[in-house]
């Protein structure tokens, strides 16, 4: 592998680590642009989606194309992308999950440079859901299934589910940035988080 290939594929941590402008903590890479653009791409056409469901058919139904070409494109960054958009740096066992999660409920959850193993678990459960929808939207709109009730129903379930898992999502953002005192919504913007003395920069090992 070349030396630039290997550099993105470490999610550009190479150079590891900046001062920030203050001069005080420094920060690393962990947002590549491409994870970046794809979650606030995909916050505004879900919005868009979500508000046009009843009317507005054509612009619902061109929302729903965008997020769906979006999650294909996010499928293949999960495995060619940098460190931490793989799926492989943020699937754990069930086991990792729910003792992270209960963890963080006494607010003594190990901090992750990527996503954590509850907010990875969250994050393919946001992915998958919004597949569903997303698929079962595309098959209504054509002819074979135009009158498939139970279509509609999977549909709008898919909808309503996708609702809590991102009221769920955004609360445990919530409570990770105060567990951390780091801003995790700054970082998905600016791709940048606090450097620790035990974060190398380099992929990690999945057990705590
Ligand atoms: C992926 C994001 C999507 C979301 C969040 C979403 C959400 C919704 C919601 C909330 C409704 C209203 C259900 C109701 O009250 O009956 C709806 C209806 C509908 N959606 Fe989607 N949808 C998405 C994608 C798509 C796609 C990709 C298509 C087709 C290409 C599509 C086609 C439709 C159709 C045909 C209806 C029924 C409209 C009607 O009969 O009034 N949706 N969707
Ligand atoms: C305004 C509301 C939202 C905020 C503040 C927010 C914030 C965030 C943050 C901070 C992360 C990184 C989590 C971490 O540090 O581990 C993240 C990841 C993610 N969020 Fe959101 N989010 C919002 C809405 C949504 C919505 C509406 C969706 C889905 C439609 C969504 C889907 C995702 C996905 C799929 C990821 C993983 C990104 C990746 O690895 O590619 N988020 N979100």
């Amino acid at each position: 592998m070349t030396d630039v290939t290997e550099r993105l594929r470490a999610g550009g941590a190479t150079p590891p680590a900046r001062a920030t402008p203050a001069g005080a903590a420094e920060t690393v890479r962990v947002w590549d642009p491409f994870v970046r653009v794809f979650h606030w791409s995909l916050v505004i056409l879900f919005a868009v989606a979500w508000a046009t469901g009843d009317e507005l058919q054509l612009l619902h139904e061109w929302a729903g194309y965008a997020i769906a070409v979006l999650l294909a494109a996010r499928v293949v960054w999960g495995i060619i992308g940098t460190t931490h958009a793989r799926f492989g740096d943020f699937i754990y066992r069930p086991s990792a999950v729910a003792s992270h999660l209960a963890d963080s409920l006494r607010f003594r959850a190990r901090r992750y440079l990527g996503h954590n193993p509850a907010g990875g678990a969250m994050v393919v459960a946001l992915l998958l859901t919004l597949a569903l929808t997303a698929a079962t939207g595309i098959l209504m709109s054509g002819e074979a299934y135009r009158d498939a009730h139970w279509l509609e129903d999977i549909h709008e379930m898919a909808a309503n589910l996708m609702l809590l898992l991102i009221g769920l999502h955004v609360a445990g953002v919530i409570l990770a940035s105060f567990e951390h005192r780091e801003n995790l919504v700054k970082a998905m913007l600016t791709g940048r988080k606090r450097r620790q003395p035990d974060d190398s920069g380099i992929p990690s090992t999945h057990d705590p």
